[in-house]
């Protein structure tokens, strides 16, 4: 094609928002459908060539399970696509002939955001807009801008925002009736970010979301280099019960490329106390690969020679023995807050915690005597950029015959006693890390770390620590740098 015409069919593909769905994509989307009505009526918004009813109707020829009638709606403003999208809905009437159901189908050659925002505003006063109970959509991606004649028509069905396929999405949502399903590809921007906030209130309100689906490369999924947006895929039903959990799954992007899937609480997707509505997408696949190199440990903590234990001195139950500052007769008490970039920086001033506890008869069974302990954080925010927070407890920072650790947290010894240096270091590298973080993601859903947990986990060998131990100089580092170096010595013999 000569480069002119390129650039016609570039600007005009901007202009429209076309961008189409490959037939893989399009194939995987129609297979997220849960089970369907025996009259499914299905809305294709923006439908250029077809390729999505083809994928959906294909999909329900295969499977043919009780569905027995199609009445397809298609809008699409484009009337050079117009020819290309009759070609593929008459092929689809010709496949459910074929497999028994019924087929008819209308194209609307309309704008359907004019349409749909005219139909629903005159709803509001008792004329009907149409209802659907499926509905597949890939909708353009383009800026609305502030003052033109689509903004002022969204906003009298109700519907606000500054891009169109976030318009398209809030018409098609309304169009549904309850339980009616929606598959949609959309850019990734609308899941976190001031611009979507009310579209994801909107959206989180009307629709639950039944699985998200993203893809590891931008590029691969759309081979067309103007796909610039990161993409998810969605599966959401009218409802406004969100499910406790979803199916959040990732893919190469490549064609026939494999799905890691897992399930994950709604409440780490959508945090319940977030203002924002973020739509957190936890990357399964760093969950599965996570699992992998897991899975190839095979030290137990007790091989290592090493106890981990729930912090003895619970707070409360001493209180009078507990001192704000260290003063004769008290040895250091240490609490999370006194973690400090990978280490215990005591004591704190100005700290709400006390920092010292008596060092008598009475509290001696709940001290344990000095040494280099491995301490880690009992409770964690999901919201928190790591579950698993390790610090190192260094006698040559915090001076004392013995030392007291609250129950807010735990503590890595060898019988009761300090470990070694090198193997306490490589234990603070493993569970600081990035791999480790993700595993215990896919079990924890709660906000404990709890003395079991590390128990149950598997650790590489005394030798491998010793070594990250040994390679790690400074602790107060990266995550990258800690994760290159956890990763040098995990992978060492792949
Ligand atoms: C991202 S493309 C996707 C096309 C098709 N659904 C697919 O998946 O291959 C969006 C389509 O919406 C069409 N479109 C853009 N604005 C529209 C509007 N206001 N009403 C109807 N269709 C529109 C474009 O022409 C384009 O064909």
């Amino acid at each position: 094609m000569p480069s002119a015409a390129i650039h016609v069919t570039r600007k005009r593909q901007g202009d429209l928002g076309q961008f189409l769905t490959p037939a893989p994509v399009a194939s995987f989307m129609a297979s997220l459908f849960g089970p369907l009505p025996r009259v499914v009526r299905l809305l294709d918004a923006g439908a250029g060539a077809g390729a999505l009813t083809a994928a959906f109707i294909t999909r329900l020829c295969e499977r043919n399970d009780g569905v027995r009638c199609v009445e397809a709606t298609l809008y699409e403003v484009d009337p050079l696509i117009q020819r290309a999208l009759l070609e593929t809905v008459e092929n689809c009437e010709r496949l459910c002939s074929k497999a028994g159901i019924r087929f008819a189908f209308t194209i609307h050659p309309a704008d359907f955001i004019h349409e749909m925002s005219t139909r629903l505003a005159n709803d509001l006063f008792g004329a009907t807009a149409p209802a659907f109970n499926a509905a597949i959509v890939n909708p353009p991606y383009r800026k609305i801008s502030t003052g033109s004649i689509e903004r002022r028509k969204l906003h009298y069905a109700g519907v606000e925002t500054s891009n169109l396929y976030a318009a398209f999405i809030a018409l098609i949502q309304r169009l549904l009736t309850p339980g009616g399903q929606l598959v949609g590809i959309t850019p990734r921007s609308f899941c976190n970010g001031p611009y979507f906030r009310s579209f994801r209130e909107d959206f989180l309100s009307t629709l639950e979301l039944h699985r998200l689906h993203v893809f590891e490369s931008r590029e691969a999924a759309f081979r067309d280099a103007s796909v610039l947006q990161e993409n998810v895929i969605f599966h959401a039903v009218k409802g406004r019960n969100q499910p406790r959990r979803l199916v959040i799954s990732t893919s190469s992007g490549e064609s026939e490329s494999a799905v890691a899937a897992g399930l994950i609480p709604f409440a780490e997707v959508v945090h319940s106390n977030d203002p924002e509505k973020f739509i957190h997408i936890p990357s399964t696949l760093g969950h599965a690969a996570a699992k992998k190199t897991m899975d190839s440990l095979n030290s137990s903590l007790a091989s290592l020679g090493l106890c981990v234990s729930t912090g003895r001195v619970v707070d409360f139950r001493l209180k009078h023995a507990l001192r704000r500052e260290p003063e004769a007769g008290t040895v250091p008490l240490v609490y999370p807050c006194h973690f400090n970039g990978g280490t215990v920086h005591w004591p704190k001033p100005e700290s709400r915690k006390p920092n010292a506890i008596l060092n008598n008869d009475e509290t001696r069974p709940w001290l344990v005597r000095s040494g280099v302990y491995l301490l880690t954080k009992r409770f964690t925010a999901k919201e928190e950029r790591r579950r698993l927070v390790a610090c190192l407890f260094d006698p040559d920072m915090v001076q004392g015959e013995f030392v007291g650790f609250e129950n807010h947290l735990n503590y890595f010894h060898a019988n009761g006693r300090g470990i070694d240096r090198h193997l306490a270091v490589g234990l603070f590298a493993f569970l600081n890390s990035t791999v480790v973080d993700q595993y215990f993601r896919r079990f924890s859903g709660h906000t404990q770390v709890n003395a079991t947990d590390l128990r149950k986990l598997a650790y590489p060998d005394r030798k491998t620590l010793q070594a990250m131990g040994t390679a790690i100089r400074e602790l107060d580092q990266s995550q990258e740098k800690l994760d290159a170096v956890v990763g040098k010595y995990l992978h060492a013999d792949e």
